[in-house]
């Protein structure tokens, strides 16, 4: 007899063999476009409780009401086996994104992936830094799995006997049109566990699904205005005078440099780390640290969190730790309370204290051969497979809770983050360097929740560093990360102007950029995201029939299409970056008019166009109607201060606005309502406007000037 009990929408179909958990299968409204439901007996450990993740219940009070999305008596939810199984309906032209942050493609439906933490390993089958198991459809909701194990998905690809709309058998031998791929009506889920709680949310379109998707999870954030500056990662085992030589060749090169990261070498030892200080390389840390501080240069400490047997902290942690070490350091665990305060004490003595601006959490993603084996234990009972999914995220959190105590923003990187980090201030990067994939992975990150940074480090030619340079410049942190090979953004002299040139076009943006973060933590916009999440834009993946080649293509797999290299940052600004070997390059539009943000041209309109590019530009485009501040070209953020001046660039034919935010830019007050807002208001006649929305402190800006583009 088959074991069997299927939730199938409110009525529970059971066919008893085996232990069984009731399931409720009722969704709980929880706010506006927001349900929950719990499926069998869900485990004590998921992505959101395990740092506390609070829904951002006021924000998301302050979104639309909506309708359940779906049609609830087709999906279906059951537990067998101890595992949890879920079935949703799909639509013939649905489109599934999300899940994950993935390199090389956007849609999901037709993939099979089994979420896994690690480091990116050249196929999006679901081993990623970012385990997020949360899609979002193009039917306009969403769904969260909030487990903390390994979810297998089939996203479009199984056939069920009992599909009210199954495909039909085609006969290969004769049909021409016979399709590998059958046509699967369904997204199948796999959870490795007796249960699990489901988030499901609907919205006015994608971009609002996933705005809601951010504030369950406790996000978005606003980074210290310092951290949207330029960072430099200088060299391992660089020492404090060669640190301050770099600093002073950025200045004497006239290139913008907010932040300098250093990588292995501060710490007393490396892999596994001491947290403390090197007192070779950085004899005097606190006057070091104070010197930088003076010069306005944050820094950014690189650390893996595996502590080292001759680490201070390593007695106390000890009895804390995990039955497995990574590089001989332990592993402490960070769910509990004790170990957790141990470590913010140490950090917060050792480098907060001296005004370090946060960390580069290393290696918590895998590799496999690095990390501990999924046999591993920890004291709290977490499994080894959980707290592989989640270990980034407890740092992280450990780090945020000890800065929250100072009332001060830390902004950091970090290799391994879940659904529960969207409130978390940290970028991902990886050891991965291919740059239109890199230039995927800043599309793929807006639906997950999650930031990622194209970070330049090396390069094969000047035109190929002059992309690269351009393409982290406007992305949420703006990396060179010279951490082996020494270079520094003047390394390819016949491009440096280039590069200043961009670096310096993004100080102008920074009006622009933090709104655009203040927006994320308001609205659970992201910042950066794809050209699907735009409303009038044909995302629709392509496929063609495959060509049969025994080798390369024995299934005769289509060919799929889709768009993968061009994204948006804010509302307003859609970007196409240019790689090695090209002078132009396709752009998708969505509809409605779209302008070169460099001249005011009109360039398209819901069609593909074929722009050129110069050397020193990455092609920009604004949408009509949009205002778009800017300041003048400072070198730092400490520029960025009262009284700069203010241009408003304005586009195209259309009415627009942009809410200009602004608050104090290193603390925490803004959350007391310390924050000002100004809405810039165009009319089509050429009418200009100011409005004040919040008027609760902290404006740099001076006189505005307008600015039509285009004529
Ligand atoms: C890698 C990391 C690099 C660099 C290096 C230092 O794992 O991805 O960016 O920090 O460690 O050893």
């Amino acid at each position: 007899m088959k074991k069997i009990l299927l939730w199938v929408g409110t009525g529970l179909l059971a066919a008893a063999c085996c232990r069984t958990e009731p399931v409720p299968g009722r969704w709980k409204n929880e706010a506006p476009g927001v349900w929950t439901t719990v499926v069998g007996r869900p485990e004590g450990y998921d992505l959101l409780s395990s740092t506390d993740t609070k829904p951002r219940r006021e924000a998301l009070n302050g979104k639309s009401a909506q309708d359940f999305p779906l049609d609830m008596s087709r999906i279906e939810m059951a537990v067998r086996d101890g595992k949890t199984f879920l079935t949703f309906p799909l639509t013939p032209d649905e489109q599934i994104y999300g899940l994950g942050l993935q390199f090389k493609s956007v849609g999901r439906r037709g993939q099979i992936m089994r979420l896994h933490m690690d480091h990116y390993g050249s196929q999006d089958n679901g081993r990623t830094h970012a385990l997020v198991p949360f899609f979002v459809s193009s039917e306009g909701y969403g769904v969260l799995i909030n487990s903390a194990r390994y979810v297998d998905l089939w996203v479009g690809t199984g056939v069920r006997t009992d599909s009210p709309n199954p495909p039909v058998a085609q006969d290969r031998n004769t049909d021409p049109a016979w399709n590998p791929q059958p046509y699967s009506d369904n997204l199948e889920v796999l959870v490795p566990a007796e249960g699990v709680e489901l988030v499901l949310f609907s919205g006015e379109d994608m971009l609002d699904v996933v705005s809601r998707f951010n504030l369950w999870c406790g996000g978005g954030f606003i980074p210290p205005k310092w951290g949207l500056g330029f960072w430099q990662r200088t060299p391992t085992r660089y020492t404090d005078s060669m640190v301050r030589a770099e600093v002073e060749a950025f200045v004497e090169n006239g290139f913008p440099l907010d932040v300098v990261g250093l990588e292995p070498g501060w710490h007393s030892a490396a892999y596994p780390c001491t947290f403390e200080w090197d007192s070779t390389r950085f004899p005097d840390p606190a006057g070091f640290a104070d010197e930088m501080q003076r010069r306005g240069v944050k820094l950014n400490l690189w650390c893996n969190p595996y502590i080292a047997p001759r680490a201070k902290l390593y007695d106390s942690l000890a009895p804390y730790a995990g039955t497995h070490t990574v590089w001989c350091g332990i592993v402490p665990d960070y769910t509990l309370r004790e170990p957790r305060e141990v470590f913010k004490r140490h950090i917060d003595r050792e480098q907060l204290a001296l005004g370090v601006g946060g960390y580069k959490v290393d290696e918590v993603d895998g590799f496999d051969c690095w990390l501990w084996p999924d046999v591993a234990e920890f004291p709290s009972g977490v499994t080894g497979e959980q707290m592989r999914s989640t270990y980034g995220n407890l740092v992280m959190a450990a780090v945020d809770e000890a800065y929250r105590a100072r009332n001060l923003r830390t902004y950091g990187l970090v290799r391994a983050a879940n659904a529960g980090a969207v409130r978390y201030p940290y970028v991902i990067y990886s050891d991965n360097y291919s740059h239109r994939e890199f230039v995927t992975g800043v599309v793929n990150s807006g639906f997950n929740g999650v930031l990622w940074t194209p970070e330049v480090r090396a390069s094969g030619s000047g035109e190929e560093w002059v992309r690269r340079m351009q393409t982290t410049c406007f992305s949420p942190l703006a990396q060179l990360n010279a951490w082996a090979d020494g270079t520094k953004p003047w390394s390819f002299p016949e491009v440096y102007e280039a590069c200043r040139e961009v670096a310096l076009l993004r100080m102008q943006f920074l009006p622009y950029l933090y709104s655009t973060f203040a927006q994320y933590y308001r609205e659970g916009v992201p910042p950066f995201r794809a050209m699907n999440l735009v409303a009038g834009f044909d995302g629709r993946v392509k496929r063609e029939k495959g060509t049969l080649d025994g080798t390369e293509n024995p299934y005769e797999m289509a060919t799929i299409r889709e768009i993968t290299d061009q994204y948006m940052m804010g509302n307003d600004l859609l970007v196409a970056p240019l790689f090695a070997g090209e002078t132009e390059r396709k752009v998708v539009f969505p509809q409605g008019d779209w302008y070169d943000f460099y001249t005011g041209e009109r360039v398209g309109n819901g069609n593909e166009v074929v722009v050129r590019g110069t050397l020193g530009r990455i092609p920009l485009f604004v949408r009509d109607g949009a205002v778009i501040p800017m300041i003048p070209a400072v070198r730092t953020t400490a520029e960025w201060v009262a009284g700069q001046p203010l241009e408003l660039r304005v586009y195209g034919k259309a009415a627009g606005s942009f809410d200009l935010y602004d608050d104090d830019g290193t603390t925490y007050d803004f959350e007391q309502g310390k924050y000002t807002i100004r809405r810039f208001t165009a009319s089509p006649e050429g009418r200009y406007s100011v409005e004040e929305l919040a008027s609760g402190g902290g404006w740099s800006y001076g006189p505005e000037q307008w600015r039509k583009m285009g004529e």
